[in-house]
């Protein structure tokens, strides 16, 4: 009655809302809201309602906040969440004492906003946020609010909600699930920063943990990977000794996002409202992938996505139960493979380990204001000290972070190496295992004055291991020479050298010895590994003149042979294209075989995100690439094993196609071959290939079409599918597309930054490289007009699935799968 009579006072402008809504977004302690009434509260920008709901088919009535134009109702908070309102007697006001109460029959308090102090003239307010704020009349200022929504959040995170705590009230805001779609009352999955000495983002069901996402390292969640810069929201995390919290905001107004905690599916699921289509659609998901399950490889395991098994030791470590290293036995965790001795600090070392989700934190220590030296110095003395890191990665590293106790929770995140913001920690382990070059040695009765001394010792020691080094390296170079194999190295490195002198003029391909490349790589130090494949690891290094490289140092039982190695150095070093990765020299000595590339800073193509014009860019470059080693280049090659790994990305973004290991190359007019090896990549190629072993450039020309899929959809075709048919992404692109649905295919991300047209036409055309048979893709040159022009293009037929050999078991798997399809989207993986 009341709320009708101020609407009609009031401007024109409240008119139009009294029109639509019947409401306005605030009350004062005469008015109120009211079920039976069916009156509600508005936000200003007309953004959010506070009003009655009911779930499901039940008559319970529960007042609560939800998007006001957004027609699937989601509710973002609850205030009676465990006690419903059985009839629709509920009304929400301002009692004498200026308390928010919600009564239901016979004025029964069901609910009431506990605010710390009475208030002279309240106001209750709906902000454009989607706070419920109680507060004076006069009074504007957020941290003067007598009472506020955001400060109880239900399973809902809103743009400008902070989760985490008030130290000065011992106020905690933490989210909890509904119980079930219908039922809002608290569930048993809940999410907050815990408050070790080193806190950390916690997911819990019930009072078990499920989830972390590592301490922050002044960039991001260590164990967070998926937390990075993105279009749609920024973000911040604050500690001080009054707060200690996580926030995030919309970049642009306009996006309307939420992360909710969901525990039908165990899951806390970003989602975007997308307008067009009138759909939440899921944005980024955690848990990310099985290694996100809390303590899946118990202490010092390290859970490797990609690695088989899944679980690891740490460096200085192995199985406790080494004879069935099953899944069941994970668990169980690593033992030392050399016992620790405490009190003899001398045999006391320290392992680092690079690109690790640091360990649970509770029970740890951190001091922002210490340096790593005084940290290792502090973690000596105290036999329970097991690690120490740093707490900020940023600026070259600083503060101090110990665990005392088993490590648990450990995970590799750098999945591509090529990434800056990597963390260290130093696990402590016996000395003698000194072959490690990571472990350094310690001085006995090592105290606080003793730093300075010990710095002079560790350079003199680090002097004496660097001179160790080189003179180790000599000597083994030396001796393999010695060794019979020396004949086979010199025989070896001649055939390479013909054969680059026998088929183009004068090829100059440097040859780089083993010592001067371990040199480069530290001896191919754990923290100089950018990151390994199938045919070994990929070291990152620093030659004497400065420069840097990439140095591919295939593994002994490589399936890459001799002849290979042979064929990708013949083939690189004589392609030269800008969107070609550039082969600096080789190094061949006893049974090493490497390659020297030039580095490239930003990684590859697998581990980026971005806008539509710089895929765009990506796309064309990629083509051209490709054109150019199937057409213009004075041999043809086929590349075979083309993926977004393989592309690698420079500090312009320019693409680079990379590893020719598996090409093969061929005179003349020769387009296709037969082999009775497959090689290639699950997922990239072509059904012939796959099949048959036919392969030809059309081969790679689906593996292109893959990639641009890929690229469009910032979803993997390996791993990835649809939830309601199971297909693959090919399968499920190609459905969305005869359908009509392709807006629902495009990466989120890109919706923003792309002409639809030029992407709907990148589609059309990854379709024309995917067809079943290889007749009938195009060949490259004709991808790279087609990218180029407007002309209409040909009808596809249906393309060639092939699913790869993954099947989908358990639901549970399913819903793991479908994490990753989600968080790939934010990584546009
Ligand atoms: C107003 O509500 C609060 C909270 O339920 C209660 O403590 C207080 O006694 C109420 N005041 C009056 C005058 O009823
Ligand atoms: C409300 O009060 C009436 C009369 O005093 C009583 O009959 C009824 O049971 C009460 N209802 C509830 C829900 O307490
Ligand atoms: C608010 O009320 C809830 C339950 O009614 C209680 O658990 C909580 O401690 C109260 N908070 C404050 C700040 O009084
Ligand atoms: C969890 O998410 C699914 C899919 O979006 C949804 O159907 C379900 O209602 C959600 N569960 C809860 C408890 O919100
Ligand atoms: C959550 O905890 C409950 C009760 O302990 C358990 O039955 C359920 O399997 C757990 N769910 C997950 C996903 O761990
Ligand atoms: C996040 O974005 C908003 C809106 O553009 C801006 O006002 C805010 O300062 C940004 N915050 C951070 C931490 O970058
Ligand atoms: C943190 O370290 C600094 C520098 O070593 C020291 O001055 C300070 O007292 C330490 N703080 C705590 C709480 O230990
Ligand atoms: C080592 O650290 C533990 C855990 O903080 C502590 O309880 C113990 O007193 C420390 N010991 C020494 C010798 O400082």
């Amino acid at each position: 009655m009341g709320v009708s009579a101020f609407v009609f006072l009031s401007s024109s402008l409240f008119l139009f809302y009294s029109v639509f809504s019947n409401a306005v977004d605030s009350i004062t302690q005469s008015q109120s809201i009211s079920d039976s009434k069916g009156t509600n509260l508005v936000s200003k920008d007309g953004g959010f309602v506070l009003g009655f709901f009911s779930t499901g088919n039940s008559n319970n009535r529960y007042l609560g906040i939800w998007y006001k134009n957004i027609p699937v109702r989601t509710v973002v908070w609850v205030a009676n969440r465990g006690n419903p309102i059985r009839d629709s007697s509920g009304v929400l006001m301002l009692n004498s004492s200026g308390s928010l109460v919600l009564l239901s029959q016979n004025r029964t308090v069901v609910w009431s906003a506990n605010s710390t102090k009475e208030a002279g003239s309240p106001v209750v307010e709906l902000l454009d946020s989607g706070n419920l704020v109680l507060r004076e009349k006069n009074e504007e200022n957020p941290e003067s609010y007598l009472w506020q929504s955001f400060d109880y959040p239900s399973d809902t995170w809103l743009p400008g909600m902070k989760l985490g705590w008030d130290l000065r009230t011992g106020l905690e805001r933490r989210l909890t699930a509904w119980k079930s779609p219908d039922d809002p009352s608290p569930g048993e999955l809940s999410c907050g920063i815990v408050l070790h000495n080193y806190p950390e983002i916690v997911t819990k069901n019930g009072s078990k943990i499920y989830g972390r996402t590592g301490p922050w390292n002044g960039i991001r969640f260590s164990g967070a990977l998926w937390l990075k810069a993105n279009p749609v929201y920024n973000f911040t995390f604050v500690s001080n000794k009054d707060e200690l919290y996580f926030m995030y905001h919309t970049i642009k107004k306009s996006v309307i996002t939420r992360a909710v905690l969901n525990q039908t599916f165990y899951v806390n699921e970003r989602y975007i409202w997308i307008e067009a289509d009138k759909k939440w659609i899921p944005y980024c998901s955690v848990p990310q992938d099985k290694c996100d399950s809390y303590n899946l490889c118990g202490a010092y395991g390290n859970c490797k996505i990609g690695d088989s098994p899944i679980c690891q030791c740490v460096e200085g470590f192995k199985p406790k139960s080494p004879e069935t290293w099953n899944p069941d036995d994970w668990a169980k965790g690593c033992v030392r493979t050399t016992e620790l001795s405490c009190k003899d600090k001398d045999k006391i070392g320290f392992v680092k380990l690079v690109g690790l989700k640091l360990p649970d934190t509770t029970y740890s220590w951190m001091n922002e204001s210490m340096n790593l030296n005084e940290c290792e110095v502090k973690c000596l003395n105290n036999c329970s000290c097991t690690a120490y890191s740093n707490t900020d990665i940023r600026d070259g590293g600083s503060g101090c972070a110990i665990w005392y106790g088993d490590l648990i929770d450990i995970r590799q995140v750098a999945a591509n190496g090529q990434d800056a913001n990597l963390q260290d920690v130093y696990i402590r382990i016996p000395a003698s295992k000194k072959v490690n070059q990571e472990v350094s040695p310690k001085k006995k009765k090592v105290n606080q004055e003793d730093v300075i001394d010990k710095q002079k010792m560790k350079v003199r020691v680090a002097v004496a291991i660097a001179i160790a080094v080189v003179f180790g390296v000599l000597l083994i170079a030396y001796c393999i020479c010695k060794r019979k194999n020396f004949r086979e190295k010199m025989k070896n490195k001649r055939m390479i050298d013909q054969n680059i002198d026998g088929q183009n003029e004068d090829l100059e391909l440097p040859f780089y010895s083993l010592a001067t490349i371990a040199i480069a790589t530290n001896k191919f130090s754990s923290n100089t590994k950018l990151g390994e494949g199938g045919f070994g690891l990929v070291y990152k290094g620093i030659l004497a003149d400065g420069q840097e490289i990439a140095v591919k140092r295939l593994s002994q039982n490589s399936r890459q042979g001799l002849s290979e190695f042979k064929n990708e150095v013949i083939s690189i070093a004589k392609l030269q294209h800008r969107n070609l990765v550039r082969l600096l020299g080789y190094c061949i000595e006893g049974e090493e075989k490497m390659l020297i590339y030039e580095y490239m800073p930003n990684g590859s193509l697998d581990s980026f995100i971005f806008g539509w014009p710089m895929r765009f860019n990506i796309i064309c470059g990629i083509a051209r690439g490709l054109q150019y080693l199937h057409e213009d280049s004075r041999l043809r090659i086929i590349h075979r094993d083309l993926k977004a790994s393989n592309i690698l990305l420079d500090s312009k973004m320019n693409p680079k196609i990379s590893d020719f290991g598996m090409a093969r190359s061929f005179g003349g007019d020769q387009t296709e071959g037969n082999t009775n090896r497959v090689v290639g990549t699950c997922g990239y190629m072509a059904p012939e290939y796959a099949i048959d072993g036919l392969f030809s450039v059309k081969s790679d020309v689906f593996s292109f079409g893959i990639l641009l899929l890929e690229i469009i959809c910032g979803k993997k075709n390996r791993g990835s599918f649809h939830l309601e048919y199971s297909l693959n992404l090919v399968g499920h692109a190609w459905k969305s597309w005869k359908e009509g649905r392709t807006l629902e295919l495009i990466d989120t991300c890109l919706k923003d930054s792309c002409i639809l047209s030029e992407l709907e036409r990148c589609l059309h055309i990854s379709f024309l490289c995917l067809q079943q048979h290889h007749e009938d893709r195009p060949n490259m040159s004709f991808v790279v007009m087609m990218l180029h022009s407007e002309s209409s293009l040909q009808e596809p037929k249906e393309p060639g699935f092939y699913v790869g050999k993954k099947s989908l078991s358990s639901s549970k798997n399913q819903s793991s799968s479908t994490n990753e399809i989600t968080i790939t989207s934010l990584d546009g993986r």
